[in-house]
Parts: C-alpha cells; structure tokens; sequence
C-alpha cells in the first residue's frame, strides 16, 4: 500500500518537495508522543512534523477548542468582521511578546509573516535593503527566499529585497569560531558595522535573524550575539526582526521566545509552526508605530478562515503550555538528551558537534578526524533510527545534521528512549564508516 501511494505521489507532486527515508512513510495516527504508519509500526516523534505538533497527537484540549469552532458553524468570515478569537489571541501575544505598545498581524504561515514583516520594516524605512545571516531560513516567497542564506533552499535568485548577508554565530564552522565568546561576538559585530559601511547605502530597512537557526542545523549563536550586534543596528535605527517560527512558545527552555538569551527587544517578531499544534496559523508582532506605517490596504482571506478556527486551537496551545508549564519541561528534558548526547562528539567520532539549547538540538556528523560534512551518515542514522522506531530530522547547509526536536510535553522515560535509539543508531552507522 505504501509503495504505491509513493509512486502515486510521486507522479502528481513536485519532485522538489522532498520525503524522508530509503521507503517514505505516511503517518496515518497519533497519539501523545507516538505516531503510527500506514503499515501499522509506531514511532517516537522527535520531530513533530517540523517543530509544528508542538504538544504532540490527539491532544483532547486542543481538539475540544476545534470542534466547538466547528459546532458554531463558522469557519470562516474574513477580517472584515469582528473574531474574537483573534482578538483575544492577539492580546495574548502582543504581551508575551515583550515589544512595546506591540500589535499583531495573523497569517497562515511563517513565510507569510516574513513577508508582512518585511513589508512593515521596508515601508517604515523607505528602504529596500536588508540584513540577514548566512545560514539562515525564513521561508520560500521570493522575499522569503531572497533573505535565505542557504544555496539548497533558494530555488531563485529574484528578490524583491537588496540583501547583504551577515555573518551568522554558526561555532562551529565559522572563520572566528576559535574566539571566547565575548570576543566572537565583538568580532561578529565590528565586520556587521563593516558590511553596513561597505555594502549599503546606510540606510537600511532592518535585519532579520533567527536566534537558532533551525533548517541550517540549529546553529546556536553564543548567549549576548544579538546583543552585540543590536549596538551596531542602533547606530543606524536600524530595526531588528526576530524570526521565531522555530524557537517561539519556550521550546527553547531557558526563555519563552530565542531572542531573550541576547538581552535584546525586537522591534518586530514572526511566528508560525507551534502554535497552532498543526492547524495553520502564523503571524508578526510588532510595535505599533511599525505596524500601523503601511498607507494602503492590506489583508490576508484564510489569515481570516483559518483564523476562526486556528486561533481557537492557538489559544487552547497558549494555555496548554502555560498550564503545563512546557518551557520548564523543555528545558529540564533538554538538558537530559543534551547530557547523553554531548559526550558522543569528539576528534576521532563521526559526531563533530551537539548543541542548541531546551529541545532544540543539533548533532552535526562530520568525517572522523576533521570536519568534512558526513550527509551520507546524516542519512544513515535516519534510517537507523526510523527502523528502531524513532523519527528525527535532518538539516545544515549540507544536510548533515541531525534535528531533534520532540513535542514539549515529552517525558523522562520517552526521552530515554529516544536516547538509547539515537545511540545506538549513530553507534551501528559509526561501525560502517
Ligand atoms: C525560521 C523559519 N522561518 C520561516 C519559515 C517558513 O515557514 P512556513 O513553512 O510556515 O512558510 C520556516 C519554516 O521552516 C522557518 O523554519
């Protein structure tokens, strides 16, 4: 059966969209942290359809919140009528978010919320050129696409944006990743003011950045990066965005949003995945006189259907991780698969690198003795550990990198689990090498 939806998905979709595994899966249920396939085998869910089923299957809260929208009739109305459900969500999050006097625009994906940030910032500035880090992804429009640091997701090079690409706090792989790091990020911050001067006409629109970086391998820049770099954006009011579709909602552990380990305030924020446990919902704060700076119209039709239904399940998400206190569950199990994963890097190892922080972890794999990037041994863990029945992920510029990135809500003992696979995986690719 599931040879032949493979090759009926193949025939009628892009074959640019890219499947999982040697024998794709399709995941036919779920339930907490558990997913089964079509051919009845379960799995670990340490990827959670992208960072997206943030409190895992079948959540009953977040179910109840859908089917009571769905008991009223309306799907959908547009925003040219009131919804409560967005209003109140957007209060939620205008005071989570930390920006002043901030206001809140819904879309229906990360993609979309970069562009109405990029929208809001290069209207505001009246300027066309943006900063962005190497590395990095916000998304697949042609702006999104254009502020994309990362040759494998940048299908054109039409942009509708002036972009020059910063150096990113990527450690392990960056020409000052041998510095401490108060000297790496000052080093960081000195060639930003460089770019500015050499590269612009100083008059930028703003820079945008994800404080981990998640498609380019959970590149975790060292605490106080953007802090560092913030000092240069303000000698040219320059605005910041944070791009938080990966690192909002306290998956990160030791704060609710990526940006708070740089002692910084965005001036504009995005989020997407989360929040929405998996029904579309996406967004972008921002401070009040950024938002309301655009003189012409400008709506999104499902940022208003998916929002009578998805803000309902976005607000049961809010109170779930709230109630259940997720950020601290993230942070605790983080640490846990942090600690077992550490000590599996070293010179000699495939595993050249683990990092990231609460459940956003990268394991880079390398060939042992050096740092040439292993993607043919990020595939083989893959398959290891899909065969041992967990799901994992796989990212960085050259796909060696191994994403874990479980719902929020996991437990000690499903965190051991996954841990003993993940072993016991790179161990039996490790032999073969
Ligand atoms: C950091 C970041 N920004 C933006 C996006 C784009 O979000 P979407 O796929 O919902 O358009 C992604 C998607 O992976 C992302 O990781």
């Amino acid at each position: 059966m599931a040879d032949d939806l493979l090759a009926r998905h193949r025939a009628v979709l892009p074959s640019w969209m890219a499947l999982y595994y040697e024998q794709p899966i399709e995941i036919a249920s779920g339930a907490g942290v558990r997913v089964k396939d079509g051919d009845g085998n379960s799995y670990l869910d340490f990827f959670a359809g992208i960072l997206t089923n943030m409190l895992g299957y079948g959540v009953p809260e977040i179910n109840d919140a859908v089917a009571k929208q769905l008991a009223s009739g309306v799907v959908h109305s547009s925003t040219l009528y009131l919804i409560r459900h967005q209003v109140e969500l957007a209060e939620r999050i205008a005071e989570l978010s930390g920006i002043p006097d901030a206001k809140v625009f819904f879309t229906c994906s990360g993609t979309e919320a970069n562009e109405a940030a990029l929208l809001l910032a290069t209207q505001f500035r009246r300027s066309n050129q943006v900063l962005a880090l190497r590395n990095s992804y916000h998304g697949r429009s042609y702006a999104a696409m254009g502020i994309t640091g990362n040759r494998g997701w940048s299908a054109s090079s039409l942009t509708p944006v002036n972009v020059s690409y910063v150096h990113n706090g990527y450690r392990y792989r960056s020409p000052f990743g041998q510095l401490p790091d108060e000297q790496f990020n000052a080093a960081i911050a000195d060639d930003l003011r460089d770019i500015i001067a050499t590269t612009t006409s100083g008059d930028v629109a703003c820079m945008i950045a994800e404080p981990i970086q998640g498609v380019g391998g959970f590149a975790t820049p060292p605490d106080g990066f953007f802090g560092a770099l913030e000092e240069v954006l303000d000698e040219y009011e320059i605005p910041f965005i944070s791009d938080e579709v990966q690192t909002g909602w306290g998956r990160t552990g030791e704060h609710f949003w990526g940006y708070q380990s740089h002692g910084i305030t965005p001036d504009i924020l995005t989020f997407a995945k989360g929040l929405g446990n998996g029904l579309a919902i996406g967004g972008v704060v921002a401070r009040g006189d950024l938002m309301d700076s655009l003189s012409a119209n400008s709506i999104s039709t499902f940022g208003g259907n998916p929002v009578s239904v998805s803000t309902a399940a976005a607000l049961a998400t809010l109170d779930y991780v709230r109630d259940h206190d997720l950020q601290a569950n993230a942070l605790k199990i983080g640490n846990q698969l942090m600690t077992g994963l550490r000590p599996l890097a070293s010179e000699d190892s495939i595993v050249g690198d683990v990092r990231g922080k609460g459940l956003m972890i990268g394991v880079e794999l390398v060939r042992p003795g050096g740092k040439t990037p292993n993607a043919a041994a990020a595939g083989a863990i893959l398959e290891e550990t899909r065969r041992r029945g967990l799901l994992i992920g796989k990212g960085g510029l050259h796909g060696n990198v191994l994403r874990i990135a479980p719902p929020l809500t996991l437990s000690e003992e499903d965190a051991d689990e996954g841990l003993a696979i993940l072993t016991e995986s790179i161990a039996a690719v490790e032999g073969t090498e």
